[in-house]
C-alpha cells in the first residue's frame, strides 16, 4: 500500500484537529481506500447547506417546495439498498463463542483479508482503492452530550456526502468534537465505503452503492467497517453499529473489567419524560424492535381524560443508561435526531412528528407530490383522499388505478417504500424534553419490553421482580417488519429488543442485566419496575383491538399507578397486569369485553409459547444464565398449577 503522499492525496487536517492517531489513522484509510480528496467536516450550517445542494446537483436529493416543507429535500435509494442487512452484518470478535449464536462471525483475520489487507488467494480487499473518484469525507460525532461522563466520540471516514449531511442531524457532529479528542484522546473508528470506485470521467449514479455487502464490528479493537450500503443503520454508523453493538460491548466490558462495576447498558430504547397534574415527573425507557412504534411513543399527547398530562421526549431510539452516585439509573440519548419510519404516521398517529416534520428534513424513499412535497402509505388519513398523482419512491408515475393495477390481494402497490425514513434533527421536536440534552441524563422509573404479537401476549405486565422482568424481556418474540431485510410478519424471538444489535454473546448480555440488578439492590438502590406490552394483539376479524397510539397513556398512567402503590392488579402466571377498574377510560370506549381481548392469558397459547422460549434457551446454551431456566420453570409450574 503506498503513502498519501506517493498516491497524491493530501490530508490538510484543519489546524483545530491536534489528535496525532486520527490524523495517523486518516492517512492509513485514505492510503487504503484512495479517495480523490479528503475532506474534514467542521459540522456548521454553511457546510451543511453546501453539501446538501452538492447532492441535489448529483442527482441524489431532490429539494422539496420551500413553501410546503422549509429546508428539506428528498433521497430516493437503489432498489436493492433499502433496510438494513442482518445477514451481512458481522461482529468479529476474538472467538465465535464471544459473538454468539445470535450474530454472523468470521474470525477477525480472515474478515481483514476480505476487506482490508487482501485475502491469501490473491482477491484484493474490498476497501483497496474503493473510495477512488470521490470525496472521503472526516465526520466527527459525540454520541451523546459533548463533554458527558456518559458520551463518547467517534469518527466515520465515509465517501458518502449523503452519510455526512445525515450525520450532522443524527449526532452531535463539528469541530468541537476535536476539541473533546485534544491529542490523546480516545475514539471509535467507523469507516464506510458505498463500494462504488469511479474511474476518471465515470458519471456518477444518483444512489451508489455495492451489490456485496459487509456490516463489520470488531469488539477487540473497537472498530466499524462497513461497505456496500449507504443506508440507515448500515451507513450511518453512530447508530446501530456504534451506539448499540460497540457501546454494548463497552458497557459489558466495564462490568467484567471490574467485578465489582456495575458497568453500563446501551439499549435499543426511547427514553421518554411523563409529568402528572401536580408536577412530578417520571421517566421511563422503552426497548420495542425496529418499526414498531418507539418514535411514536415517545411523542406521545395524551388523549381526553389525562388533562394536565405531559410526555415529553429525551430520545426515539438508543438509550445509554449508567448507574449514578445515588445507585439509580441515569440514562441519555446518545442521538440527536430521529431516522423514523415515514409509513403510518399523521396527525392521529403521532401529531407531534408530523409538527417536527414541517422543516429541515431529509426524507428517504417516500413518494413525491405534484406540488413539490412528499407523501407516504398513512397520510391520507390527514386528508380523507388518496392523491390523485405521485412519483413513488422508484421514481414511477404512480396514481390509485395504476397502483391498483395487477394487484391480486385487492391492496395497492405502495409509493413510498415501506421502510421509507425521514432524518430530522431533535430540537425541530415540540414536545422534547428540556433535560434530552443534559449530560447527567434522566433517573429511570420504569423499563417497558414490548413486542409486535397479534396474540397470546397482554396489554401490559408488571414483572414481580428483576429477574423475572429480565427473563419476561430476554424471551420477548415480535413479528418482523420491514426495517430489516427478510420475509415480514414472521414471529421470532428478539431477546430487549435488541436481536440485531447485541454486539457480543446473548447470554452473557443476560448475565449483564442481571448482574447489573443484583449489584444495585445489594448497594441499596431502588430499581427500576419492568413491564411489558404488547399494542398489537388482533380480533377474530384481524384488526387490531387496542386503540394504541396517544391511548397508550392509559397504560403508561397505570404503571405510574403501581409505582405509586394505586394499583393492587390482579397476579396472574408471569406477573401483574390491570383488571378493567384499574385504568382511566374516560375518554374512551373500550368495553371490557374489549379489555378481555386484548388482556386475556390463554393457557394452551403459553404452553406453546414456553416451548418457544426453550428453543431460544437450547440455541443460548453457552453460559445461559441459570436464573432464567429457574424462572421458566417456575413461570411452568404456575401454569399447570
Ligand atoms: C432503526 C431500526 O432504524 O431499528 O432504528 O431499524
Ligand atoms: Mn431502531
Amino acid at each position: 500500500m503506498g503513502s498519501t503522499a506517493e498516491l497524491g492525496i493530501r490530508l490538510n487536517p484543519p489546524p483545530c484537529v491536534r489528535n496525532h492517531a486520527l490524523i495517523a489513522w486518516v492517512a492509513e484509510v485514505a492510503a487504503l481506500t484512495e479517495p480523490a480528496q479528503v475532506y474534514w467536516c467542521d459540522g456548521s450550517v454553511e457546510e451543511y447547506d453546501r453539501l446538501c445542494q452538492q447532492l441535489v446537483e448529483a442527482g441524489t436529493f431532490r429539494r422539496l417546495n420551500p413553501a410546503r416543507r422549509p429546508n428539506s429535500y428528498l433521497a430516493w435509494s437503489d432498489a436493492s439498498d433499502v433496510a438494513r442487512v442482518e445477514d451481512r452484518t458481522y461482529i468479529c470478535s476474538a472467538s465465535k463463542e464471544q459473538a454468539g449464536p445470535t450474530n454472523n462471525w468470521m474470525a477477525p483475520k480472515e474478515m481483514c483479508g476480505i476487506l482490508q489487507h487482501g485475502q491469501p488467494d490473491g482477491t484484493p480487499a474490498l476497501f483497496k482503492g474503493c473510495m477512488r473518484g470521490r470525496t472521503m469525507y472526516v465526520v466527527p460525532f459525540s454520541m451523546g452530550p459533548l463533554g458527558s461522563h456518559i458520551s463518547h466520540v467517534g469518527i466515520e471516514l465515509s465517501d458518502s456526502a449523503y452519510v455526512a449531511v445525515n450525520m450532522k442531524i443524527m449526532t452531535r457532529m463539528g469541530e468541537a468534537v476535536y476539541g473533546v479528542l485534544g491529542t490523546d484522546g480516545a475514539f471509535v473508528p467507523c469507516v464506510h465505503s458505498v463500494g462504488a470506485p469511479l474511474a476518471p470521467g465515470q458519471r456518477d449514479v444518483s444512489w451508489p452503492c455495492n451489490k456485496t455487502k459487509y456490516i463489520v464490528h470488531y469488539p477487540q479493537t473497537r472498530e466499524i467497517w462497513s461497505y456496500g450500503s449507504g443506508y440507515g443503520g448500515n451507513a450511518l454508523l453512530g447508530k446501530k453499529c456504534f451506539a448499540l453493538r460497540i457501546a454494548s460491548n463497552m458497557g459489558h466490558a466495564a462490568a467484567a473489567q471490574s467485578g465489582s462495576a456495575p458497568g453500563w447498558l446501551a439499549e435499543h430504547m426511547l427514553i421518554l419524560g411523563v409529568a402528572s397534574p401536580a408536577g412530578k415527573k417520571y421517566h421511563v425507557a422503552a426497548a420495542f424492535p425496529s418499526a414498531c412504534g418507539k418514535t411514536n411513543f415517545s411523542m406521545l399527547v395524551p388523549p381526553a381524560g389525562f388533562e394536565g398530562w405531559t410526555v415529553s421526549t429525551i430520545g426515539d431510539d438508543i438509550a445509554w443508561i449508567k448507574p449514578g452516585a445515588d445507585g439509580r439509573l441515569y440514562a441519555i440519548n446518545p442521538e440527536a435526531g430521529y431516522f423514523g419510519v415515514a409509513p403510518g404516521t399523521n396527525l392521529a398517529t403521532n401529531p407531534n412528528c408530523m409538527a417536527t416534520l414541517d422543516r429541515d428534513v431529509i426524507f428517504t424513499n417516500v413518494a413525491l407530490t405534484d406540488d413539490g412535497d412528499v407523501w407516504w402509505e398513512g397520510l391520507e388519513k390527514d386528508t380523507g383522499a388518496l392523491p390523485d398523482h405521485l412519483i413513488d419512491w422508484q421514481g414511477q408515475h404512480w396514481t390509485p388505478a395504476l397502483a391498483a393495477a395487477g394487484s391480486t390481494d385487492g391492496k395497492l402497490r405502495p409509493a413510498a417504500h415501506p421502510n421509507a425514513r425521514f432524518t430530522v434533527a431533535a430540537i425541530n421536536n415540540p414536545a422534547l424534553d428540556s433535560a434530552w440534552d443534559d449530560p447527567v441524563g434522566v433517573p429511570i422509573d420504569a423499563f417497558i419490553f414490548g413486542g409486535r404479537r397479534s396474540s397470546t401476549v397482554p396489554l401490559i405486565t408488571e414483572a414481580r421482580d428483576w429477574v423475572e422482568g429480565v427473563y419476561m424481556a430476554a424471551t420477548m418474540g415480535s413479528e418482523t417488519t420491514a426495517a430489516a431485510g427478510g420475509k415480514q410478519g414472521v414471529v421470532r424471538r428478539d431477546p430487549f429488543a435488541m436481536l440485531p444489535f447485541v454486539g457480543y454473546n446473548m447470554s452473557d448480555y443476560f448475565q449483564h442485566w442481571l448482574d447489573m440488578g443484583e449489584k444495585l439492590a445489594a448497594a441499596g438502590a431502588t430499581l427500576p419496575r419492568i413491564y411489558t406490552t404488547n399494542w398489537f394483539r388482533k380480533g377474530a376479524d384481524g384488526k387490531f383491538v387496542w386503540p394504541g397510539y396517544g391511548e397508550n397513556m392509559r397504560v403508561l398512567k397505570w404503571m405510574i399507578d403501581r409505582i405509586e402503590g394505586r394499583a393492587p392488579g390482579h397476579a396472574h402466571v408471569f406477573g401483574v397486569s390491570p383488571v378493567y377498574s384499574e385504568i382511566n377510560w374516560a375518554g374512551l370506549d373500550f368495553s371490557s369485553a374489549q379489555f378481555d381481548t386484548v388482556t386475556s392469558i390463554d393457557k394452551s397459547a403459553w404452553q406453546a409459547e414456553l416451548k418457544l422460549h426453550s428453543d431460544l434457551f437450547a440455541q443460548l446454551t453457552h453460559h445461559l444464565p441459570e436464573q432464567l431456566p429457574a424462572t421458566k420453570a417456575r413461570i411452568e409450574a404456575r401454569l399447570a398449577a
